[in-house]
Parts: C-alpha cells; sequence; structure tokens
C-alpha cells in the first residue's frame, strides 16, 4: 500500500474538513481522480481490510458508495443498521469503539448527534470517518469538490460558488473546503436558518487566507448573480421531518429554479440527493443540461476510495494520546 502512497497523510480520521488543510483536500482529490482514472491498478491496496458501516439514518449513495468502494481495493464491508435505536442506547459508544477496533480496520458511522460520531473517533484505534451528522457531511463536500475539479480543471481560483437553501451540514462542510480551493463563496439561507457561527468564523478565517470573500445573503437574486456553480439541499433535513411544512412555506423563496439560474453565468447545477422535485429545485433545473447531480453522485465512491487509502496509510495513534483526542475536540 505504501508503494502507492509514500507521504503519510496527516489525518488519522475524517470528522470534519474543518482541520483538513487546501493541500490535504487537493491531495485527496487527485488520489481519487488517479483512483478513477484506473481502477484495477488499486484493486489490492487495501486487500483483507474491513470497514464497519454503522447508520442511525437512512441512506443510499453513502453506503452504496463506502461498500463498493472498499470492495473495489480489495476489502470488505459490514452494515450495522441502527435506525431504529440510537448509538449508545443499548451499550456507550466509547465501548462501541473498543468492540469495533477489533474486529475492523475503518468505520465509517452516520449519526444523529455530531458528538456520537466523535466519541467513536476518540476512543476507537482505528480510522473513523464522519458518514453524515447533524452537523457535518464531509465526504459529500469531497465528491462536489471533486466533480468541480473535473469540470474546472484544478484551478477553481476566481469561481463563484453559491449555497441555496437551509445552513445545514451540508453546508457547513462545503463551508470547511470551497475558501481552501480558491472559489468564492455566498451563502444563501432565510433568517433563522443561517449556517452555524463557528462554522462560519472558520471559513471566514480560510477566505481570508485564501483572499476570496465569503458572503451571507438572504437575497436570492443577489446571490445568484453570476454565479459558476449553484447548490442546494433540502429544506428539512433526516430528523427534521416534523419541521417539513414550517420550513417549505419559510424556504419558498430559496427555491432553485429557471428564473434564477438565468441570473448565473450559465451555472452548474448542484445537490447532494435526495433532492425534491418542486420544492427546493425544480425538475426542469434538476434534469436541465447544467444538472451534475448524478456526476457528484458518481464521484462520492471516488473521493471515499482516496479518504479510505489515505486514512489507512499510517497508523492511527493510540486514542489515549493527546494527539488522538485534539483531533476530535476540532470536529
Ligand atoms: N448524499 C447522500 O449522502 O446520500 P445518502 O443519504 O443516500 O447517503
Ligand atoms: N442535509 C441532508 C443531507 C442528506 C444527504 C440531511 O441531513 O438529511
Amino acid at each position: 500500500m505504501n508503494d502507492s502512497i509514500p507521504t503519510p497523510f496527516p489525518h488519522h480520521d475524517l470528522l470534519s474538513l474543518a482541520s483538513w488543510s487546501g493541500e490535504d483536500i487537493r491531495r485527496t482529490l487527485e488520489l481519487a481522480r488517479t483512483m478513477k482514472a484506473d481502477p484495477a491498478a488499486h484493486k489490492n491496496l487495501l486487500a483483507g481490510k474491513r470497514l464497519a458501516l454503522i447508520f442511525e439514518k437512512d441512506s443510499l449513495r453513502t453506503r452504496f458508495t463506502f461498500d463498493l468502494g472498499i470492495q473495489d481495493l480489495g476489502g470488505s464491508a459490514v452494515y450495522l443498521d441502527h435506525r431504529h435505536e440510537r448509538l449508545g442506547a443499548r451499550e456507550s459508544v466509547p465501548d462501541m469503539a473498543k468492540n469495533l477496533e477489533r474486529w475492523v480496520d475503518v468505520i465509517v458511522a452516520r449519526t444523529y448527534r455530531h458528538r456520537h460520531v466523535s466519541e467513536l473517533a476518540k476512543h476507537a484505534r482505528v480510522p473513523v470517518i464522519n458518514g453524515l451528522s447533524d452537523l457535518l457531511h464531509p465526504c459529500q463536500a469531497l465528491a462536489d469538490m471533486l466533480t468541480l475539479s473535473e469540470k474546472w480543471g484544478d484551478d477553481m481560483a476566481g469561481k463563484k460558488f453559491v449555497y441555496m437553501g437551509d445552513g445545514n451540514n451540508t453546508c457547513h462542510s462545503l463551508l470547511h473546503a470551497a475558501p481552501k480551493l480558491g472559489m468564492h463563496m455566498t451563502v444563501c439561507t432565510p433568517e433563522g436558518y443561517e449556517p452555524n457561527f463557528k462554522v462560519m468564523e472558520t471559513a471566514r478565517a480560510a477566505a481570508a487566507k485564501n483572499g476570496v470573500t465569503l458572503e451571507h445573503t438572504s437575497n436570492p437574486q443577489e446571490a445568484a448573480d453570476g454565479a459558476h456553480a449553484v447548490y442546494t439541499d433540502v429544506w428539512a433535513s433526516m430528523g427534521q421531518e416534523d419541521e417539513t411544512e414550517e420550513r417549505a412555506a419559510v424556504f419558498h423563496e430559496f427555491q432553485v429554479n429557471e428564473t434564477l439560474m438565468n441570473l448565473t453565468n450559465n451555472a452548474y447545477f448542484m445537490h447532494c440527493l435526495p433532492a425534491h422535485r418542486g420544492q427546493e429545485v425544480t425538475a426542469g433545473v434538476l434534469e436541465g443540461p447544467n444538472s451534475i447531480v448524478f456526476d457528484i453522485a458518481e464521484n462520492r465512491l471516488h473521493a471515499q476510495k482516496a479518504v479510505l487509502a489515505l486514512l489507512l496509510c499510517t497508523p492511527k495513534p493510540d486514542p489515549s494520546s493527546t494527539q488522538a483526542t485534539s483531533t476530535v475536540i476540532n470536529a
């Protein structure tokens, strides 16, 4: 494995992209493109490695692409359906981590509480990957950035990237990634649905360091003006089903439709999926010529294969050490 990935990677878990530098993200995207171009060249890279998938919420893309991804690299996956009981209910999350590390080499968890995926990482001696939490969706953002890098080439500098809708987990991870790759980013949400303050602060610092702008507005027309890519996500995320009606009324003006897309600079349309036609996006935009949603879905596979390879290339320090603990706090 180290023949293909000679330089140690500075991260042992993927909880959040907040602590990943632009260089770390670029390196991941580059490996993903290499793996995508020649899948057979890496078919034994993770031979014999086992992956545990622990999901408290539904999934199509994340579950399939991690399962297929580790198989593509010579390993195998086991899925634990945790949708009917919250993590920590039957046994503590640290105990779960200490069991899993004896059987598998890497864990992907999709949790209601971000704290739980962080706790798994803190207590497991194997890498833990956030497959979506209430706070973040880092694997999604990597696939999104990979797709844009294919469309625009590696140099994304100067593009205007717009996120429209709810300031949610997907939005947060995009905020952790796009400014570091040189994109100007505009987040457009209704009042009261802004992104997490700390995530915005982190993104602002990254934007300043990279000489790009980061703006927030509640005016969709202003946001769309001149955009090169427009991203949206569901208005009610998993766990917010009770708020669906109330949110539909609030978010109505934030729908990505043909009129809004006409204000852009022939922008790509992006969505993590699943999408709700007639709500956050019209069928015409979702299925239109500028939509790259299925390219993104495909790239979940390639981006995550790169993540698996990079995280497994350097042994994780003992979780009781200071270094492992600080990884969790940074999440
Ligand atoms: N985009 C995404 O994470 O899809 P799933 O919820 O189907 O995994
Ligand atoms: N924000 C959405 C993303 C689904 C992939 C959710 O959390 O449900």
